[in-house]
């Protein structure tokens, strides 16, 4: 664990950039330090590899001080990762990879082996390992510097805006992969941004930094969303915070119905038994067809709209298919496709009231996934 213990940077000009931070950053998951530009994020990220000494407090890893550990032990087992990657320009993809590992003594061979399983981790093609940086895309570098800093497997991870030079597409293909990479690797990774959407995607837990370096707030995504600290908070968190909160709920408990799921051959009485104002026909394979109105003759279906998986999409996944949904009704599929019922958005309404009022948000285990796949795992 890292320990930010009452720590305090004021650079010989006198601008205090960190204003006696303390912050406990929990092994194998990813701590999220978010705030406007000049709060001090960089100068806390690089107090902890001591790029930057702090002038007063102390920092912990794994319960020692680091300023009694040699630095390059330090940052040996600390990765760090800067927006725009920092690649070597004249330097292969594959030996910049293989970077740390050469400084580290490794042979040759060694070294280009790590560097080709490295990108195949970052998903990279491994016909770009001859060429040079300018010759990828900006996603790519990304992804070069990622596995640049993952060479010599060290258990830190430190991210400056690692993503923030790329466009929003490519940025959250790079999230994804990140995510991924560490339900695979569980680093300690420490990752900075300005971008609060990032930093409740991506975090663990989040830092909300303020100007003056000061901490606003420290609290898992979920609980920033329904209980800002303050004013600065709220208004940093920006609009919606109460569906972006439903991010963290699971749709699995929601009450499917299926009196209304017909396939489209079935029979005329079973088509007059349905009750409510639309019947949702299914193909052969009992894959979703379209909304029919009740008493039409089903030659013009409605849309069905985008389906919801309960379980793995997130109650903010299936309110969206509801209120995108023709008829108000979200349509249930499991991983086949296969309609398995559907739900009506005032029973939506209702789950969203009684995970409110009962539960906590399920941040569980494994938090924090895609927009509205947070609980997807
Ligand atoms: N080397 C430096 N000398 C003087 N002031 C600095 C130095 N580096 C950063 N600062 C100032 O410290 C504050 C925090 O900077 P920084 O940690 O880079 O913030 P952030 O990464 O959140 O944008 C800013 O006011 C910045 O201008
Ligand atoms: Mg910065």
């Amino acid at each position: 664990m890292i320990r930010i213990d009452s720590v305090t940077k004021r650079y010989p000009d006198g601008t205090v950039a960190v204003d006696r931070l303390s912050l406990e950053i929990p092994d194998r998951s990813i701590t999220v330090l978010v705030g406007p530009s000049g709060c001090g994020k960089t100068t806390t990220l690089r107090m902890i590899n001591r790029m930057v000494e702090p002038t007063e407090g102390t920092i912990l890893l794994d319960g020692e001080d680091v300023q009694h550990q040699p630095v390059t032990t330090l940052r040996r087992n600390m990765g760090y990762v800067i927006q725009n990657a920092g690649l070597f320009q004249h330097r292969t993809i594959a030996d910049n990879i293989a970077t740390v590992p050469r400084m580290l003594g490794w042979g040759k061979q060694r070294a280009r082996e790590r560097a080709a399983e490295l990108m195949e981790r970052v998903g990279l093609d491994a016909s770009l390992a001859r060429r040079y940086p300018y010759q990828l895309s900006g996603g790519q570098q990304q992804r070069v510097g990622v596995a640049r800093a993952l060479a010599a497997d060290p258990p830190v991870l430190l991210m400056d805006e690692p993503f923030s030079a790329v466009d929003p597409v490519v940025r959250k293909g790079l999230q994804d992969e990140l995510l991924r990479l560490q339900d695979e690797l569980g680093k300690t990774i420490v990752f900075v941004t300005h971008d609060i959407d990032e930093a409740i995607r991506l975090g663990t837990m989040v830092a909300v930094l303020r100007e003056g370096g000061r901490l606003a707030q420290y609290a898992p995504p979920a609980e920033l969303l329904s209980n800002p600290a303050d004013a600065f908070v709220e208004d940093f968190l920006g609009a919606d915070r109460g569906i972006r909160r439903l991010s963290f709920y699971t749709s699995d408990a929601l009450e499917l119905t299926t009196d209304a799921v017909v396939p489209a051959d079935a029979p005329a009485e079973r088509l007059a038994a349905v009750e409510a104002p639309y019947l949702l026909v299914t193909d052969v394979d009992g894959r979703p067809r379209g909304w029919r109105e009740r008493g039409s003759d089903g030659d013009r279906l409605l849309s069905y709209g985008r389906p919801f998986r309960p379980g793995v999409d997130s109650l903010r996944a299936a309110l969206d298919c509801a209120v995108l949904s023709p008829t108000g009704w979200a349509v249930a599929v499991d991983a086949d496709g296969k309609v398995t019922g559907v739900v009506s958005q005032q029973t939506i309404g209702e789950a969203i009231r009684a995970a409110h009022t009962h539960a906590e948000p399920d941040a569980g285990e494994d938090p924090a996934r895609g927009e509205d796949e947070k609980v997807a795992g």
